[in-house]
């Protein structure tokens, strides 16, 4: 029997899309998937789903999927991220050699990541942690691929990789090596924490349009955003959603409010505090999913609490304007953490590479991402031009009247807040901080610098007289 050149563990929604494309794109494939537990009509389900003109060969025995493939071999893990990936690699240890590699193509916390590349070394199997964006859709049609782990690695499984990515609009491949260890999966964690805010920042625009406008009116402005620079796939995704009926309903009313997670947001929050980033806006958006599945307790206080609607119109052009600005503000708190972890894991991620892969076949793509391609080509900041700066600058008053129109409603804002007190910090020569300091200074002896002398030198005082 010829061996396969790539092999697939997994064929869950994404794992058997990502194996279509595969094969579409003329590599011979062998896939398997464990039998049993719920999961033994999938291997069958996926052999009669493939046309005979493709070369793949389908197994539920682990040793015999392995002896299936050519050297080195090469196996994609789309299972689901945590322990099972563990349980996995060490049953593949057992038959893998040195130069094979194993890459994992879920949403794998990068710290494990940086932790199994570790461990596969001692035996010589390179471990590659790897971001796929896109969904289900992308998997199959052409999804963003953010590939970590090693340079050698990478000459194996690139040009397959590339293969199998979606296009940009120069028809290169929005697949890229981001950097060594744990980097593609970094950097698709900060995806998703970025596109929290994206979409909590969308939700808050139809929690404002909702009080004045129908489902059908809203769908038609975002439709016009959609059109021109605010152009986006979760904003083109929410028009389809706000037009989308069941029965004689919007489906949208019928969908119970409580906003799930699987952790990537909460994880790329937690990064940015550990490398001492603001990025208030993703973390904002996951607060804002957690404090909606209070779904019970929400209705227990609604009804003790005073509810008030004013009867203002909104002004649609501030809210346009307001988006604009969060969203750039958004963007910039995202690449700022990207581009600390590099730092400080010396990673060198190239952020106009990564910005050019995020503009096709992922979820953030859109034509912001585009227009970063050409600014990290220069910068490492999107502040670090005049442009963003002023564009935020001259509509930030617009933002501060949406925000007011909001609390004027009662509408919780959290996301567009966020953006408005963190650009307003941002942009603040003196801040409260000074205050901060004396305080860590009165009652733990802290210290503090002062602004009249050496940065260097550090002072306290003896508060109490
Ligand atoms: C993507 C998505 C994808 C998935 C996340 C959503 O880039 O294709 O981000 O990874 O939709 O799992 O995560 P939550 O379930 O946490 O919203």
């Amino acid at each position: 029997m010829t061996k396969s050149f790539f092999g697939i563990v997994g064929l869950g929604v994404m794992g058997s899309n990502l194996a279509l494309n595969v094969l579409d794109r003329g590599h011979s494939l062998s896939v398997y998937n464990r039998g049993g537990e719920g999961e033994a009509h999938l291997l069958p389900t996926f052999m009669e789903s493939v046309g005979s003109a493709h070369k793949v060969s389908g197994f539920d025995d682990l040793k015999e999927f392995i002896a299936s493939l050519e050297r080195p071999k090469k196996v994609l893990l789309m299972i689901k991220a945590g322990p099972a990936v563990d349980a996995v690699i060490q049953s593949l240890m057992l038959l893998l050699e040195e130069g094979d590699i194993i890459i994992d193509g879920g949403n794998s916390l990068y710290t494990d990541t940086v932790r199994r590349e570790e461990y596969c070394k001692n035996k010589g199997v390179h471990f590659v942690g790897m971001g796929v964006s896109g969904g289900a859709e992308g998997a199959r049609r052409g999804p963003s691929i953010m590939v970590g782990g090693s340079t050698q690695s990478y000459e194996s499984i690139g040009a397959l990789l590339e293969s199998i990515a979606a296009k940009d609009k120069f028809k290169g491949s929005c697949c890229a090596h981001v950097g060594i260890g744990g980097a593609g999966h970094f950097v698709k964690m900060i995806h998703n924490g970025i596109e929290y805010a994206e979409m909590q920042l969308i939700a808050e625009v139809y929690d404002l349009l909702k009080m004045e406008y129908t489902y059908e009116e809203i769908a038609d402005i975002l439709e016009e955003w959609q059109g021109g620079e605010l152009s986006s796939f979760l904003l083109g995704c929410s028009v389809d959603i706000l037009r989308h009926r069941t029965g004689d309903s919007f489906t949208l009313d019928l969908i119970l409010d409580k906003a799930g997670n699987k952790g990537t947001g909460g994880w790329s929050s937690k990064a940015a505090l550990d490398l001492g980033i603001a990025a208030p806006m993703m973390s904002a958006a996951v607060f804002a999913r957690y404090q909606s599945s209070l779904k019970s307790e929400r209705i227990s206080l609604a009804q003790q609490v005073t509810q008030f609607a004013n009867s203002d119109s909104l002004s649609l052009s501030d809210l346009k304007e307001a988006y604009k600005a969060s969203r750039i503000i958004n963007h910039h708190q995202g690449f700022a953490v990207i581009k600390a972890a590099s730092d400080t894991y010396d990673w060198n991620i190239n952020l106009s590479e990564l910005a050019r892969i995020w503009t096709n076949g992922c979820i953030l793509r859109s034509e912001l991402t585009a227009d970063l391609v050409e600014l990290f080509k220069t910068n490492d900041s999107i502040l670090a031009t005049g442009s963003y700066v002023d564009e935020v600058d001259s509509t930030v008053d617009q933002l501060v009247e949406v925000i007011s129109h909001g609390m004027n409603n009662r509408i919780p804002l959290p996301c567009f807040q966020a953006a408005q007190s963190s650009w307003y910090s941002a942009t603040t020569e003196r801040l409260p901080a000074n205050m901060i300091q004396a305080q860590r200074d009165y009652f733990g002896s802290h210290t503090y610098r002062r602004v009249d002398k050496a940065e260097s030198e550090v002072y306290h005082t003896e508060w109490k007289k």
